[in-house]
């Protein structure tokens, strides 16, 4: 069993973050297990091939059919148990708190997450952008877009809600693509890396460890002392890390069954 009481009250900052295995029981599928996007896909084409720039570039109305099925599946999830801990842990540490997700799928704002302590790396699933980067601001997908069948061709009526207000162009889905690297515009990169050398909690929950900016967030809090906890049913590099912190662990199972508990834990030594 998992040893709560060796986990001690943090004296400075604390960063949670969180991959596809927070919502996986939200009914949204992780990337890379058996149900995921990356091995189901659309019938045509992997996830790989279809989340790329170059794909849009080749054939925008396929990739907005596939992004408005996908932006379908999100909005019918709920957030659950562990997005809600979450909400419950910012109310407790306040301006010492930052969530940073990888997940596009918006569920930790709508659980209640504040907009100023959350950076979503990955972008969001619910928003566009002018794909000629024109300077017209990020806008959300318009609601008669929200319920698109998995399979079903663009409509030339959605094409139209799909151009930029201001220059005319395709927009774009808000998301980092695979052929596409991190900024600090949209995907908060050099501030995701500036907190985490300055935190002393760093709490991750539900990642494989695969992508790039992740994995610098785990070392740079690492190396600067921070513990740390990783929450996922499997081992992973993270799992690994952890170990090696003060007073690290992996606690091995699932997020909405230990967060609330690991929450509850450090809520009350804050008090
Ligand atoms: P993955 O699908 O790679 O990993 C999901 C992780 O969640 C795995 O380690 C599972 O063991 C774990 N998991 C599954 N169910 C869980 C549960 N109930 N509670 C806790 N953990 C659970 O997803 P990510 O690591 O998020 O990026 O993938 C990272 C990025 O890879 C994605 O954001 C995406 C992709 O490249 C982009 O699209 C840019």
């Amino acid at each position: 069993m998992f040893n709560f009481k060796a986990i001690s009250h943090p004296t400075g900052n604390v960063i949670v973050l969180t991959g596809a295995g927070i919502s996986a029981e939200s009914g949204i599928p992780t990337f890379r297990g058996p149900e995921g996007y990356w091995t189901v896909g659309s019938h045509v084409y992997q996830p790989q091939e279809l989340a790329t720039w170059s794909m849009f570039q080749r054939n925008p109305e396929a990739i907005w059919a596939w992004y408005l099925y996908r932006h379908a599946v999100c909005n019918r999830a709920e957030p659950n148990k562990g997005h809600l801990a979450l909400v419950d842990l910012e109310r407790h540490f306040q301006d010492r708190f930052l969530l940073i997700t990888q997940n596009v799928d918006g569920l930790h704002r709508r659980a209640g997450t504040s907009d100023d302590r959350l950076y979503e790396i990955h972008g969001n699933i619910r928003y566009m952008r002018c794909s000629k980067q024109c300077g017209a601001p990020l806008t959300s997908i318009p609601d008669e877009l929200s319920d698109k069948a998995r399979g079903e061709p663009l409509t030339s009526d959605e094409a139209a809600h799909l151009h930029c207000i201001q220059c005319g162009a395709w927009t774009r889905p808000h998301v980092l693509w695979f052929d596409e690297y991190y900024d600090e515009e949209h995907f908060r990169f050099h501030s995701s890396l500036e907190r985490a050398a300055a935190c002393s909690l760093l709490i991750i929950v539900g990642t494989s460890g695969a992508t790039n900016l992740p994995m610098q967030i785990a070392i740079t809090a690492t190396r600067a002392g921070a513990t740390l906890i990783d929450i996922n049913p499997d081992e992973n590099p993270f799992s690994e890390l952890a170990l090696q912190t003060k007073n690290g662990q992996h606690l091995a199972g699932n997020s909405s069954e230990l967060l609330p508990l690991l929450v509850e834990k450090l809520a009350r030594e804050v008090n």
